[in-house]
């Protein structure tokens, strides 16, 4: 069984684990994120960290990882 949201079609539960990194300096770079979370936690294991908590050695644990970052000044910020 299928999903199609907003015309990306998500299949059925799997055992892939995703991985959300993000940025957000004012909040909404992680609120996106959090729906992100919320919609695809029916289907797939998430988990999401800000870019400055993780722990690199976490990487290799996961099928796919997504990040998400704000554009500022034409490119993602310097930190
Ligand atoms: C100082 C500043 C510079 C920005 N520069 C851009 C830009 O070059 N291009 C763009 O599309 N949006 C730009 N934006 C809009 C932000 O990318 C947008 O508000 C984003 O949602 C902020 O995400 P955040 O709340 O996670 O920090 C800029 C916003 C700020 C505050």
């Amino acid at each position: 069984m299928s999903e199609s949201v907003k015309g990306i079609v998500i299949k059925e539960a799997s055992t892939s684990k995703i991985l959300i990194v993000y940025h957000s300096g004012s909040g909404s770079t992680k609120t996106i994120c959090e729906v992100l979370k919320t919609r695809l936690s029916k289907y797939y294991i998430i988990d999401m960290y800000n870019l400055f908590h993780i722990d690199n050695n976490i990487l290799n644990n996961y099928d796919l990882i997504v990040f998400g970052f704000p554009t500022y000044h034409c490119q993602h910020q310097n930190q």
